[in-house]
């Protein structure tokens, strides 16, 4: 269940075994690591010529076979493609099945195809699988792994145009091929059987969509594409120097770092974010930036020259999801009646711009190696969208920086506080920032996170950004961008505040654990005193004029600003320690984690059904959410040991909760370090929690590894004084 057994290897023996040809100058050994998760294990290969992430599901005893069924996939970060085959016993009794990689009787083995090919090589990955019954390939998708989730999350949806371009063939060996052609008429994906040890020839059905037939027993497979591929960043070239000493000490979290790493970009996660996601990239940035490589050429650079690339020039706005690879042609086509490759990005999400010029000045104002790239870097000129190229990076961020300072302005005016004023998601959009899911906000159309935390960092960004001479159309921008971040700091939180009396809130509590059917206690013996929080968005479903859902979303301002409203400031700390402190469902704490939500307030019993533990944004555990709460609250603590400035520094009890909670929440990701690694997960209760792949509950399974994860390679516990007055400590 938990992601607890890890094997490793760094030989190169895999290369010798299968490798068709091999590459003349990949000279570092490849990354080879398996991470076994339930149904799910995983398998992933990367060198200088490719990567490759290999994931076989087979039911287990316990499985839901609604959800899980045996199935082969294999995903590339190269144009963000990919293939799947869905298998079914030819019994046709669901359960029966099992299906493994490599021969069970010696070490699992993945070994790469490289084949040189004009105008570029093949590549790809072979190993062997085992099938303990006999078996119908019922759906194999070939091509773009959008298109692949569109099956697999998407209520098992398949493109029939796409699917029919698949072709079948039976070989001379017993062996069966399937190869589709993309859209782009250029670009080939394989994937090749062949029986091993005597099992059955494969047979091919071809009424209706052609379907092979497999005995029981082992076929060696091959899948691979001729697409141009992304240069990755091996575990040295993306760590820097000083923590070079982090690929022996954690050798899984660097590997998956590495895998996840391309000179061009950073990706989300594997298998079903492997692409560029801005907001993944900028806040991993944000966390791993002490670990990262700088200078031309580093993982920093990557991360910043990404976004910049890809900035909607019309209005600025930073790009969430690019599309690229056959997908991109299948939108041109849908769009434009256009065959083309070129690259197109989703622009729906309003968070990801915020975040920009925060990287920016951490990296190019704060540090010396970012100091001395300013200018060779500022000057790069734009290559990935059509309709950018030649512009320059310091003018793709100008003009984000300028949407920023205009969208800010109204509030930020005199009298200007209202609601109104405040930054709404899109039009037509009902997800705009990271709990992106259908619910995530519970239908609110302003979020928490953008309005109390976002836009003030962003602001004080482009106001450092421009007393360090960037910006030079602006430089009024010094001081405006801080007497606006100075408004929205501390005028927004007001807007989202939820405070319930304390009988109030017992009896709500007790009336969500009979709604939800939580089979835990009900806590409410801890409720000593009203309940307050701040909610996750404005204007929710329902008519809830506050989405009144406790949340870990305070780790965006803890972390991003260093405000200096001493009432507000001592205030909302103590909250997020309450809120930390008390275990769900008074609180967020979980002996798997904080509940990124916590519904329990919420009155109305849309609250207990939109947020539940199957829901990706509902009572769930999400690493990096951890990391940036533990990260967040270490700055705030901080400023005690600094300047001591701070009033809550000298409150004796709110100084000594806040550590508490500081504590408690590092004691709980230390006894979770098994899940920290994947992007989310669940629970099931059994006299307590016990963690559970999200994957267990929904079709929108976990990724085993993603980016913004891995961050606890950069973010540690510290140690602070349990009780500081002014500087002497008692
Ligand atoms: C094959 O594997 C499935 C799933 O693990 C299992 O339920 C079934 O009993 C196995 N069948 C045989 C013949 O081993
Ligand atoms: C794909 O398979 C078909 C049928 O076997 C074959 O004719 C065709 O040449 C293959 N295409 C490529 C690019 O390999
Ligand atoms: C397949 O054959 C090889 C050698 O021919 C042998 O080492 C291996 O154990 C066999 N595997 C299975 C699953 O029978
Ligand atoms: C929103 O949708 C409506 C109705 O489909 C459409 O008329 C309008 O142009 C859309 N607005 C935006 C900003 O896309
Ligand atoms: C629990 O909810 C049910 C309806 O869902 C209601 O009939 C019952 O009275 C509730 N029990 C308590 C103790 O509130
Ligand atoms: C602090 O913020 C509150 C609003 O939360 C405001 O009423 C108060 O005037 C501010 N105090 C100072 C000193 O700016
Ligand atoms: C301690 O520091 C606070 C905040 O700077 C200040 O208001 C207070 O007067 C100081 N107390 C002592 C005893 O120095």
């Amino acid at each position: 269940m938990a992601f607890n057994r890890f094997w490793f290897w760094y030989s190169t023996i895999a290369l010798l075994l299968h490798a068709t040809t091999l590459a003349t100058d990949c000279p570092e050994s490849p990354t080879l690591l398996h991470l076994s998760d339930g149904p799910y294990e995983n398998y992933f290969y990367s060198d200088c010529d490719s990567s490759s992430h290999i994931i076989v599901t087979s039911p287990l005893p316990n499985s839901n076979l609604d959800l899980i069924g045996p199935r082969l996939l294999v995903a590339w970060p190269a144009g963000n493609s990919g293939i799947v085959s869905i298998f079914e016993s030819q019994n046709g009794q669901r359960g029966t099945l099992g299906i493994h990689l490599g021969d069970s009787s010696s070490v699992e083995t993945v070994a790469p195809i490289y084949d040189e090919g004009k105008p570029y090589p093949e590549v790809g990955v072979t190993s062997s699988i085992t099938f303990n019954n006999s078996a119908t390939l019922t759906v194999p998708i070939l091509g773009s792994i959008r298109i692949i989730r569109d099956y697999t999350e998407g209520g098992r949806y398949l493109h029939p145009n796409l699917q029919a371009a698949n072709q079948f063939s039976i070989t001379t060996d017993g062996g069966a091929t399937i190869n589709r052609t993309w859209l782009d008429g250029a670009t080939t994906t394989w994937l090749t059987f062949t029986p091993m040890n005597g099992s059955d020839p494969i047979r091919i059905n071809r009424d209706n969509s052609p379907v092979l037939l497999f005995g029981a027993g082992t076929y060696s497979f091959s899948a691979s594409f001729n697409y141009p591929q992304l240069k990755r960043l091996s575990p040295k070239q993306v760590l820097n120097q000083a923590s070079i000493g982090l690929i022996d000490a954690q050798p899984d979290e660097t590997n998956s770092l590495s895998f996840l790493a391309y000179s061009d970009k950073l990706l989300a996660g594997a298998w079903r974010f492997l692409t560029y996601f801005g907001r993944d990239s900028m806040i991993s940035l944000l966390l791993l930036q002490p670990v990262l490589s700088d200078g031309q050429g580093g993982a920093i650079e990557a991360v910043i020259g990404s976004v910049l690339e890809r900035i909607n020039k019309n209005d600025g706005s930073a790009c969430h999801e690019e599309v690229i690879g056959d997908f991109a042609t299948y939108m041109n086509i849908q769009d434009h009646n256009l065959v083309s490759d070129s690259p197109t990005c989703d622009y729906k999400m309003i968070d990801t711009d915020y975040y920009l010029p925060v990287v920016m000045k951490n990296y190019l104002v704060d540090t010396e190696a970012g100091k001395n790239r300013v200018s060779d870097f500022l000057k790069t000129t734009a290559s990935f969208l059509a309709d950018n190229k030649g512009l320059t990076y310091e003018a793709l961020a100008q003009i984000t920086a300028e949407k920023i300072m205009q969208t800010s302005a109204p509030f930020a005016a005199p009298g200007g506080q209202t609601k109104a004023n405040l930054i709404h998601l899109k039009d037509n959009q009902s997800v705009g920032e990271w709990r992106d899911s259908g619910n995530g906000i519970g239908g609110g159309r302003i979020p928490y996170d953008v309005n109390t935390a976002l836009v003030p960092a962003a602001l004080r960004a482009i106001a450092a950004l421009s007393r360090a001479g960037f910006f030079t159309d602006h430089p009024e921008w010094a001081t405006v961008a801080d007497t606006y971040a100075d408004v929205w700091e501390d005028y927004t939180l007001q807007f989202f505040e939820v405070v319930i009396p304390q009988t109030g809130a017992v009896s709500l509590v007790k009336d969500y654990v009979n709604q939800s059917k939580f089979p835990g206690p009900s806590q409410t013996e801890t409720i000593q005193s009203d309940i307050k929080f701040y909610g996750l968005a404005l204007d929710g479903g329902n008519d809830q004029p506050v989405v009144r859902v406790m949340n870990t979303d305070d780790c965006f301002r803890h972390f991003l600003l260093e405000t200096s409203n001493q009432t507000q400031l001592s205030s909302f700390l103590s909250q997020t320690a309450d809120n930390i402190l008390q275990p769900f469902p008074v609180g967020l704490s979980s002996s798997v984690g904080l509940f990124v939500a916590n519904p329990a307030y919420g009155g109305d019993p849309s609250y207990a059904q939109g947020f539940t533990r199957t829901d990706y944004h509902g009572t769930v555990v999400w690493s990096w959410q951890l990391a940036m709460m533990g990260a967040g609250l270490a700055r705030q603590l901080r400023r005690c040991e600094a300047d001591g400035v701070p009033v809550f520094c000298h409150d004796e009890s709110l100084y000594r909760k806040i550590v508490a909670a500081y504590n408690h929440l590092w004691d709980l990701i230390d006894a979770n370090k098994d899940q920290l690694g994947g992007e989310v997960w669940t629970w099931t209760y059994n006299n307590g929690f016990q963690a559970a792949p999200l994957g267990d509950f929904t079709a929108s399974e976990s990724d085993i590894r993603q980016l913004w994860s891995l961050t606890f390679l950069a973010i540690q516990r510290e140690t602070f004084k349990q009780y500081r007055l002014n500087g002497s400590t008692t």
